[in-house]
């Protein structure tokens, strides 16, 4: 094998050009809303604590395995288990639905933030406090479609580009500019008066508020944060260079995820609460957090304007590296199947990706109508990826590695660059405990979403 490929197989130039893109990915809009709201509804430092445990533990079980899988077949999420295992070769597809069901909807978000972003920086941060603003943002099919067709285009053009100068390089930029950002906010609503009950409520341990379904919850954000059963670290093993660790990476992606998680908690917790005199309630709020919510807080501080914009520019590069990463791993998918070149696969997905996603987008106006077993649209694409086909994904990811191809395959390519510190919880985690836990979050996730029981 030369080591210079003649234009076949992407990689990224190194260990940390892969952990920026992974981190990219991982860091999303998971991180700056869904995070804090979790941890302040289940228990503050309790969940903290537990959510923690998690990522380091199953977390990174799976997250190692599904690198080593792309690593080791060299090969993204379509073809990479049958090239293990022929007889797991239908895994590769469900795992390729999952990010093609996920990307028409994060479209459709990215393109909210970008109109929020631009509002902010035409001065306009009172109007986007006032009540209404969101819904009607959601009701101007011609706004929509204009904002996620921007955000689509971005993350068309940084695709084309290929991975080393695109996807790395876009993530080594934004992901360094997010940290920054997230200080800058984080120091000044530290600062606001009444904030520190903020923080305190996000880190003191109450018991009150604890229980199974916190435990349920911090399962499920870490899966969804860390970007897991999606397809996507297959894709992004398949570009690490053989002489990179994949232990020690792993380590890295998940310390960073976890470190902006908290960030975005210290950021947003101490805000809401200063704003609103220490009622709870406010943070309670699911997306209209971020859109309903924030906007409000940012109308009372002194500039509004310059925070409203620096926050919405934090949550679109949080946004659109995560998009990139899902629009790599379906183009990815096409080229390796297919032999269909890059571009084209990029224009395919593109254009298509744009075109579906009208229809989460319309959900709210034209297509008002469409409700699917009780959901709109957009949380209804939201509900079947993230409730039910990644747990299913992941269980399954799971069975292939204990019973497909064995767990000595996933150690064998992790021990060819450095060590593996963690081989034995990694062992006993994807054979017995992971699948028990994911059969449990699917089932408690699918009984939530359908309003039987209330996590
Ligand atoms: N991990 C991202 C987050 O925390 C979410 C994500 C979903 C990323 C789908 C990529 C694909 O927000």
């Amino acid at each position: 094998m030369g080591n210079k490929q003649i234009n076949k197989r992407h990689t990224f130039t190194g260990g940390l050009g892969f952990v920026m893109a992974a981190a990219g990915s991982a860091v999303g809009l998971g991180n700056i809303w869904r995070f804090p709201y979790l941890a302040a509804k289940f228990g503050g430092g309790i969940f903290l604590l537990i959510y923690i445990l998690f990522v380091f533990t199953f977390g990174y079980t799976l997250m190692i395995a599904e690198n080593a899988i792309g690593r080791k077949s060299g090969k993204s999420c379509l073809d990479a288990f049958g090239a293990l295992n022929k007889k797991w070769k239908l895994l590769g597809v469900l795992a390729t639905v999952i990010p093609c069901i996920i990307l028409p909807y994060y479209n459709v978000i990215g393109g909210w933030v970008i109109k929020y972003f631009v509002a902010y920086c035409s001065g306009l941060a009172q109007s986007a406090a006032q009540d209404g603003y969101f819904d009607a943002m959601l009701a101007s099919p011609g706004q929509l479609t204009l904002y996620q067709g921007i955000f689509t285009a971005l993350v068309v053009a940084v695709i084309l580009r290929g991975v080393q100068k695109g996807v790395e390089k876009s993530c080594t930029v934004l992901m360094p500019m997010l940290v920054v950002l997230a200080v800058i906010i984080t120091v000044y609503s530290m600062t606001l008066p009444g904030a520190m009950e903020g923080v305190k409520y996000f880190f003191i341990p109450s018991f009150e508020n604890f229980s199974l379904s916190s435990v349920l919850a911090a399962m499920g954000q870490m899966f969804y944060s860390l970007s897991l059963a999606m397809g996507i670290m297959i894709a992004y093993g398949s570009y690490l260079p053989k002489n990179s660790s994949l232990d020690k990476n792993v380590g890295r992606i998940e310390l960073f995820d976890t470190l902006i998680a908290v960030l975005a908690g210290l950021m947003i917790i101490p805000a809401v609460f200063s704003f609103s005199g220490g009622d709870r309630s406010a943070l309670n709020q699911g997306p209209g957090l971020m859109f309903v919510t924030l906007p409000k807080v940012f109308a009372g501080m002194s500039i509004p304007n310059i925070i409203g914009a620096l926050f919405f520019f934090l949550v679109f590069a949080a946004a659109i590296t995560s998009a990139i990463s899902i629009m790599e791993t379906i183009v990815a998918s096409i080229c390796d199947h297919f032999g269909i070149t890059r571009n084209k696969a990029v224009l395919i997905i593109g254009i298509g990706s744009f075109c579906v996603s009208m229809l989460p987008s319309l959900g709210y106006s034209v297509l008002s109508w469409v409700n699917i077993i009780g959901f709109d649209i957009l949380d209804f694409m939201d509900f079947i990826t993230n409730s039910v086909l990644m747990p299913i994904c992941a269980l399954l990811t799971c069975l292939f590695v204990s019973i497909g191809i064995g767990t000595k395959a996933i150690e064998d390519e992790v021990l060819i660059s450095g060590s593996f510190g963690r081989r034995k919880l990694f062992n006993v985690m994807i054979k017995y405990i992971a699948p028990v836990l994911i059969i449990a979050i699917l089932v408690s996730s699918v009984l939530n979403s359908l309003g039987i029981i209330s996590l």
